[in-house]
């Protein structure tokens, strides 16, 4: 990341910024929070609601009600206020959720997070305060074309140990834009009850809200299960507004490091939403909006990437089921992913090589760890185009072709 910041900041303006997971502008989203801003500014108490108040530490208690009762009318599932907590983006959850459960115990033990699928979620990999948090399990490789793959989830192989805290897993995963299927969700969800131990959704992409999701999925939810949800994908990143759904013990301990780390939430995000949440229209946004926005680029990115490499080079693409990421698997590539990105580094193209997305997993002689790259096509269409050109190019170069 650090690497990524400073490409940046070197301004060169020709970088073909690829690397990052910053969500695209979407202009009808960005118009809808125009018009929230100039309501609450007009509302009476507006601003203050927004702005000049502490809310409680689990959040405000009308967002929290609107939340219960969307999911409730949505998917009928038996949630209450009690059930819900507001964190400083789903980051911060992820680091109040993962250090809750797991890390050094009070009688001196250790439980981990197992991570039933790598590629997963880069962001979490450094979140344990005191040292790695995860385990983690290598996939199946499910190839269905010449040029198309999918990962899927090895349950022969995935071990539920005493250790073992919490299951959890990103639902799309960045970075594969892979959708764990309603049986792998099922099956996942029966190990965890079955070991009286939480599972973990991660819903940063997911449904109904952003709903950058292209397959289909059933949300789902249990007693046992966690889910978390952002606004940052549906265009609201710069409030930092993340959900937790869970059990009310976990939800009440969320409340209380959220006191103890930051005192409240930031309000504003709370306040743009609740209208858009009370009346579901935060659902239309995302399925009418948001939805088709990223499912376009989608289309475009996969045909700009076959237009690039054609058949020259074997390569692969991760099967784009939802979030705003290539993943590409380039097997048997002389020199790794890293080079791979400093060479594309070189040439003003930014991804992020994928080593590091297989945290947790102690096989580093698994060769297909140094073979993969995330490309974001959040950008616009010709600086995802000319990128994977180059990408192609130096793919190319590194096989000698
Ligand atoms: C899978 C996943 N989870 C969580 C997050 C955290 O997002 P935020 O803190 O902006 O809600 C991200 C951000 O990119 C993500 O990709």
């Amino acid at each position: 990341m650090e690497d990524l910041g400073h490409a940046l900041a070197s301004g060169r303006t020709d970088l073909k910024m690829l690397g990052g997971g910053q969500p695209a502008r979407i202009p009808a989203m960005n118009a809808v929070w125009s018009q929230r801003l100039a309501e609450l500014a007009a509302e009476a108490g507006g601003i203050e609601r927004a702005m000049t108040l502490y809310d409680p530490p689990r959040g405000n208690p009308r967002f929290l009600a609107a939340i219960a009762n969307l999911f409730r009318k949505t998917f009928g599932w038996d949630l209450d206020p009690q059930n819900i907590a507001v964190t400083t983006g789903g980051q911060t959850a992820f680091f109040l959720l993962f250090n809750l459960l797991a890390g050094r115990m009070p009688d001196g033990s250790r439980r981990k997070i197992l991570l039933p699928l790598v590629p997963e979620y880069i962001g979490y990999a450094d979140q344990g305060i005191d040292g790695c948090l995860f385990r983690a399990v290598r996939p199946l490789i499910e190839k269905s074309g010449p040029h198309d793959f999918k990962y899927r989830v090895d349950f022969d192989h995935l071990a539920i140990t005493p250790d073992i805290a919490a299951i959890c897993a990103s639902r799309p995963t960045n970075p594969t834009g892979n959708v764990l299927t309603d049986d792998e969700i099922a099956c996942l969800a029966a190990l965890a009850k079955s070991h009286d131990i939480p599972l973990i959704i991660d819903n940063a992409y997911g449904a109904p809200f952003p709903g950058i999701i292209f397959e289909a999925a059933s949300p789902f939810w249990a007693p046992q299960v966690i889910l978390t949800y952002s606004l940052s994908k549906i265009g609201l990143p710069g409030t930092r507004t993340g959900i937790v759904i869970g059990p009310p013990e976990i939800i009440r301990a969320i409340a209380s490091m959220n006191a103890i780390v930051g005192l409240a939430n930031p309000s504003t995000g709370q306040q743009i939403l609740l209208p858009l949440v009370e009346s579901g229209e935060i659902l239309r946004l995302s399925r009418e909006v948001v939805k088709p926005f990223y499912q376009e680029k989608c289309r475009l990115a996969r045909q700009a990437a076959m237009d690039a490499f054609g058949d020259g080079v074997e390569w692969f693409m991760h099967r784009s089921e939802g979030a705003l990421f290539l993943w590409l698997w380039f097997p048997g590539l002389p020199i790794t992913s890293l080079e791979l990105y400093q060479r594309l580094k070189q040439r003003g193209v930014l991804v992020v090589p994928g080593q590091y997305f297989f945290f947790g997993h102690d096989q580093p002689d698994w060769p297909h760890r140094d073979e993969c790259i995330r490309v974001s096509y959040a950008m616009d269409e010709a600086t995802v185009r000319d990128g994977l050109r180059i990408i192609a190019e130096e793919v190319r170069k590194a096989w000698g072709s």
